[in-house]
């Protein structure tokens, strides 16, 4: 490693004092606010600060405050959303910030306070996961685990490994990701010691299954998932639930990428050299044909949107090859607000006018007799069965799309209700090479093409 000076990184992607003292001061201020307006409403509520803030392992400019009220076992849970909603609300007002609902496993309120995110979300105090009420109870126990076994040196080694996850696109467990979550890279480091160590067991040494378990619970045959993590915390829930093999894969590729020849670059945005010509010019150049379905995202939150989405992208997929359309590749993305694009890539999309339909065996006379008087002098017999020649009833991919995103057709397609209501008020199909052209084919959505024909291009530097 002496051609990497990992100080220097650090210099940039940590916080400074000034940068601490802020995020610590405010978190510190909105917390003795929530306890105030809580005892001046007679609400039995405690604040506590929780997520990377609290665990010191947070990255230059990227602290989101993660605020959590605590509320007795025996509250009733409608009274918890209620009362929650209501103190991260008027804490909110009080700070003259912005909020906005979400909804997670319960309802929580985000706020825009002094340029910082902070949410607010109610939970049950538990000392145990045996307690556990709802998903994010563990949060707190999880935030304490962290503060007792990260060590203070390796607080840097967190940093480092958060901050190149991000720089090749295997951060965040949130579903448009499927990728590492903040809290599985702090156990990495507890669990390997140091941002080295990581990227060496992951270059040399993981196999499926991965399996981190720095409480030695031993529960690892309890999981399926490629990673299986034993939250420290809850031996029968695994950290890694949300990470996708695609994800540990490129984060194995890239790490040695960068044993191989380390560079600074590796924790810094890749610089992307991205041009609309010559996007076009290489799908022309592919000589396959790539179709773009487009409509408006249902009003969903993020987690629901991506997998449903992924649904009609690989239902799609299907009822093309069911027809026996060749299917290169597919892709989707979406901007969460005014597009999804779903992208199909076609090897075959244009099929002749006959198709061979399978018959039943000869050695029924009933069956034959059925398939015979339905295809008359256009069934014969091929080896031990019947055999039609028959018309295709489509022949082309396009105008195959376009017939079945129709009311009465759309049933056969195995996707979210959400989705086609959508695509049945409105949706757009049409070539690339022609969208290419079209003025609302704006910058994120050439950054989409460009990563679709560029796979794999954040792994190296
Ligand atoms: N959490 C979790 N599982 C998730 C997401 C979050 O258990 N899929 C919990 C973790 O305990 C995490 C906390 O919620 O520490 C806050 O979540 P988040 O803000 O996403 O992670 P941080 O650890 O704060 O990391 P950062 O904000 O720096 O990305
Ligand atoms: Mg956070």
């Amino acid at each position: 490693m002496e051609n990497i000076n990992f100080d220097n990184v650090l210099n940039i992607i940590k916080p400074s004092k000034e940068e601490e003292e802020r995020v610590k001061s405010l978190s510190n201020k909105l917390i003795s606010i929530i306890n105030e307006i809580a005892a001046l409403n007679n609400i039995n509520a405690e604040s506590v600060l929780v997520g990377s803030v609290a665990k010191n392992t947070w990255l230059h400019g990227k602290a989101d405050i993660d605020i959590f009220m605590k509320f007795p076992l025996d509250m009733d849970e409608g009274d918890l959303k209620e009362y929650g909603l209501f103190l991260g609300i008027e804490c909110i007002k009080k700070m003259d910030g912005k909020h906005e609902l979400r909804y997670a496993s319960h309802p929580y309120v985000t706020g825009f306070i002094n340029g910082f995110d902070v949410d607010f979300v109610p939970c049950y105090i538990i000392q145990s996961a045996e307690e556990l009420k709802s998903a994010v109870d563990r949060t707190i126990l999880h935030t304490e685990y962290v503060k007792k076994n990260l060590k203070p040196e390796q607080r840097n080694e967190v940093l480092l490994l958060k901050k190149f996850m991000e720089s090749i696109h295997t951060y965040g467990a949130e579903f448009k990701v499927g990728g590492f979550s903040g809290y599985l890279c702090e156990l990495l480091i507890i669990n390997y010691g140091k941002f080295i160590d990581v990227l060496e067991a992951a270059s040399e040494k993981w196999s499926p299954k991965i399996i981190i378990d720095t409480e030695k619970y031993g529960t690892q045959d309890r999981f399926e998932e490629p990673m299986v993590a034993i939250d420290p915390t809850d031996k029968n829930r695994n950290v890694a639930a949300a990470l996708t093999l695609q994800k540990i894969s490129e984060f194995i590729i890239a790490s040695r990428n960068f044993l191989d020849d380390p560079k600074e670059d590796y924790f810094f945005d890749k610089q992307l050299n991205i041009d609309l010509n010559d996007i076009k010019e290489e799908f022309k150049e592919r000589k396959t044909k790539t179709i773009l379905i487009k409509f408006k995202p249902p009003e969903v939150p993020a987690d629901a949107l991506y997998p449903q989405i992924k649904k009609t992208e690989n239902s799609l997929r299907g009822v093309l090859e069911r027809e026996d359309f060749k299917v290169f590749n597919t892709d989707s993305w979406t901007d969460e607000k005014n597009n999804v694009i779903i992208l199909l890539e076609m090897e075959t999309w244009t099929l002749p006018r006959v198709k061979k339909n399978l018959g039943p065996f000869i050695w029924s006379r009933n069956h034959q007799e059925r398939f015979v008087s339905k295809y008359g002098n256009k069934s014969y017999v091929e080896g031990n069965r019947w055999l039609a020649e028959i018309e295709r009833k489509h022949k082309d991919a396009e105008p195959f799309i376009k017939d079945i995103l129709i009311e009465n057709k759309i049933g056969l397609l195995r996707f979210g209700k959400h989705i086609k209501k959508e695509i049945l008020k409105e949706h757009q199909i049409i070539d690339i090479l022609e969208f290419l052209e079209l003025s609302e084919c704006n910058k994120d959505m050439l950054l989409f093409f460009y990563e679709y024909l560029n796979k794999n291009v954040y792994l190296s530097r």
